[in-house]
């Protein structure tokens, strides 16, 4: 461990939470050098939705560096390029009914987030861009203006501006939609909120633990984007790519959203990659105008493609992935229900599920624990309270039973150790309180 002491820098964070050294990987399992065997249910954060190294895709990746295909090409038309472009064409976006053309930005999530934000704004000649409370999209500075985290924005060292920030589903409770609010900001010329270029939203916020918006809030956001002619961004870096259950997150939302980014899970390999899909209308970018030395990433089109022809030709991976989310979902809510002493909630969608641990202490007491006991799990959320299940979507039965049971264990350990657990803070009932 000297080594990393020694000269990595002290912005690594995931190291700290798992300080071993890990030399090898498959499915739903990492090894460390001792040959301790974990189970991931942290999965690259969602990039290795169909687990460490993937069989089918290793093949075809070694047999693309065994031909000397392309690995290095700028931009240049590839064939490996092309081909993932026919498979994301005709298995993607073709049954689903959307017309999208794909920008490939460089290779990581925010600098996919910085592309759509910038066509946005230069395609509606509007500067502001609304995002929501608890959203993450990045730490790139134009990504970092939209993300609510103040642990990322303190790091910025000058203003972020150039967005407005807007209440998310269920920020308020359960019972106010937020959307309304935006409506009526938006119709106002002087509530304060410039006409903004664009909204931008994640389906089910990740990093912001674990929020899932409804469909119904979902189909009023596009109807008051729609209104006040505002263009719908849905960054489904995280949440996309069957997290949810369907390839996309929106899907079953029934929008039809004017951009979307991805990235993540899209490479399937777990290789860097991002891209932007835009409303042919809107991609009015000028040659090279948002360009980058590693846009497009030639492994990762073989292996993104060998994902989609494997696992998205039919219905079956989706619902799959589906049943299992109602297991783990099963699973959570009757923890909860055991050990949660009425204070614990769960929250969730798909295979994108977590707990809530009403406070980063414990949150970081069980992880910690799990960790013990052999499995790779983590928080998110602003006090880093949620306890977040992000597994292989590839995963075992067994290996998914497994997991969750030793969250349980070590759930059931912490809380026995703690006195009592504090209630949920519930800002909003709080401030009403002090109003009447
Ligand atoms: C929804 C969302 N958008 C953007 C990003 C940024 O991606 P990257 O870390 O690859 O820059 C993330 C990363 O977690 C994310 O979850």
């Amino acid at each position: 461990m000297k080594i990393f002491e020694e000269i990595e820098s002290e912005v690594q964070s995931y190291a700290r939470s798992f300080p071993r050294i890990f030399n090898k990987a498959t499915g739903e399992f990492l090894y460390d050098e001792e040959g301790n065997q974990y189970i991931d249910f942290l999965a690259g954060a969602g990039t290795l939705n169909y687990g460490h190294n993937n069989p089918i895709f290793k093949e075809k990746l070694l047999d693309y560096i065994h031909s000397d295909g392309i690995t290095h090409g700028l931009d240049l038309h590839t064939k490996a390029k092309g081909e993932f472009l026919e498979a994301f064409n005709e298995k993607i976006l073709k049954p689903r009914g959307l017309e999208y053309v794909m920008q490939f930005t460089g290779p990581t999530g925010t600098n996919a987030v910085e592309a759509a934000l910038k066509l946005a704004r230069n395609v509606t000649g509007r500067e502001n861009v609304i995002s929501f409370t608890n959203g993450f999209h990045g730490v790139s500075l134009g990504s970092l203006a939209t993300t609510g985290n103040s642990h990322h924005r303190g790091a910025a060292g000058v203003s972020l501006n150039g967005s407005s920030r807007m209440p998310y589903d269920g920020y308020l409770g359960d019972e106010i939609d937020t959307t309304a609010y935006l409506d009526k900001v938006l119709s106002d010329s002087s509530s304060g909120i410039d006409l903004p270029a664009a909204v931008i939203v994640e389906t089910v916020q990740g990093e912001g633990g674990i929020n899932v918006a409804g469909f119904e809030w979902l189909k009023n956001l596009d109807k008051v984007c729609k209104k006040h002619d505002v263009l719908l961004i849905i960054d489904d870096i995280q949440a996309g790519c069957g997290r949810t259950g369907t390839y996309f997150s929106f899907e079953e939302a029934g929008i039809y959203p004017d951009i979307v980014t991805l990235s993540k899970s899209l490479g399937g390999y777990g290789l860097p990659f991002a891209v932007v899909l835009i409303r042919p209308e809107l991609d009015q970018w000028k040659p090279g105008e948002h360009n980058g030395t590693f846009r497009g990433n030639n492994f990762a089109f073989v292996t993104a493609k060998a994902a989609i022809d494997h696992y998205w030709s039919d219905n079956a991976f989706s619902e799959q992935v589906k049943a299992k989310g109602e297991y783990v979902s099963e699973r959570l809510n009757a923890i909860v229900e055991k050990y949660g002493e009425g204070n614990f909630t769960t929250r969730g969608r798909g295979m994108f599920q977590g707990i809530n641990c009403v406070n980063g202490d414990i949150a970081g007491k069980i992880t910690r624990r799990a960790f013990q006991l052999g499995l790779i799990i983590e928080t998110s959320g602003a006090e880093d309270h949620v306890v977040k299940f992000l597994c292989p979507l590839t995963i075992g039965e067994d290996n998914l039973k497994k997991g969750i049971d030793i969250v349980e264990q070590s759930i059931k350990e912490i809380c026995a150790k703690e006195s009592s657990i504090p209630q949920e803070k519930n800002y909003f009932e709080a401030e009403y309180k002090m109003a009447s």
